[in-house]
């Protein structure tokens, strides 16, 4: 049933982006490539976890989906723009991603750093643009400024750096979980709280979600560095093997694949106890660990 339900959610998410993208490229006479390089990576298959995270929570605390959606898509549009620059040459160099090759390789380094580029004021403006007019104009300028400092150095990219500086070098335990909660943990925030916020949900409920947020965005990097070691190429549908490729500390670097295994479910354990404190049941969420934890068996 709730596998039914996620893949519903996940196919309204790719229907609305796919209508964004055809909506809003008609005016490109001399520069289609960009928005073909955009949709490309956007629209690949991808989980889609962080817009199915924004409707889930706005659903949980009574907001409509059509209030939620542009705000959702924009999560994942905002994802790709991080996957896009991720995977550049100069960063992580991965020629491969969803499965098919890189923007890079299909489009070219420069269009796919001018398409990270677009995708980012692309997902503001779908906030502003496309949330119905009825959303308060105070509510929607809180979401929209809560996106953009996600996607830039008080977020993703505090955290893309951080990483970078951290290559070839032997970090300790807090500069990880700093890279980790800004390259992976602020976005999956943005997309919780925006949810939660777009629903009119009171301050201790945002509180007890932002907690629950830093605890998924470590835990769910912990899951990804230990499927970089353990998953083949096709499995992962991205390079295996990459972050010990380019000597990059992670937490199988730091404690091995089974302690990190350890503290990818005790985090989930902490994740329980909060959504039990604030009353919260979601079968959604609970589908998503499931997702998560089949790939460690
Ligand atoms: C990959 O995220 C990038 C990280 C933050 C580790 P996902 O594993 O959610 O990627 P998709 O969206 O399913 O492709
Ligand atoms: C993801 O970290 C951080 C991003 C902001 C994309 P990784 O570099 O480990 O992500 P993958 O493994 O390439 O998806
Ligand atoms: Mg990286
Ligand atoms: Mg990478
Ligand atoms: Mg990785």
């Amino acid at each position: 049933m709730t596998d039914k339900k996620y893949l519903e959610y996940k196919d309204k998410i790719q229907n609305k982006l796919k209508e964004y993208f055809d909506e809003y490229k008609k005016d490109s006479s001399y520069s289609s490539k960009i928005w073909d390089s955009m949709a490309y990576t956007t629209l690949l298959d991808g989980k889609r976890l962080r817009a199915v995270m924004t409707l889930e929570t706005g659903k949980v605390f009574g907001a409509k989906e059509e209030v939620l959606m542009p705000s959702a898509c924009s999560m994942e549009i905002m994802h790709a723009y991080s996957l896009i620059h991720d995977d550049l040459p100069c960063m992580d160099n991965d020629d491969l991603r969803r499965g098919k090759p890189s923007n890079h390789k299909v489009f070219g380094e420069a269009i796919a750093v001018l398409a990270g580029d677009a995708l980012i004021p692309f997902g503001a403006q779908l906030i502003i643009e496309k949330t119905p007019s009825f959303v308060s104009e105070k509510l929607l300028l809180e979401i929209a400024n809560d996106y953009l400092k996600t996607a830039g150095a008080l977020g993703i990219v505090a955290g893309q750096t951080a990483d970078i500086e951290a290559e070839n070098k032997k970090i300790d335990i807090e500069n990880l979980k700093y890279i980790h909660k800004y390259k992976t943990g602020a976005l999956f925030k943005c997309s919780i709280l925006t949810g939660a916020k777009l629903a009119n949900a009171n301050k201790n409920i945002i509180n007890k979600l932002s907690e629950y947020s830093d605890n998924f965005g470590i835990l769910f990097q912990v899951y990804d560095d230990i499927i970089d070691a353990t998953l083949t190429t096709q499995e992962l549908g991205k390079t295996s093997g990459k972050d010990a490729l380019e000597n990059k500390m992670t937490y199988v670097t730091m404690y091995g694949t089974e302690k990190s295994k350890n503290i990818f479910y005790s985090l989930i354990d902490k994740n329980h106890a909060i959504l039990d404190e604030v009353g919260i049941k979601s079968d959604i969420f609970e589908y998503i660990y499931e997702i998560l934890k089949n790939k460690l068996i």
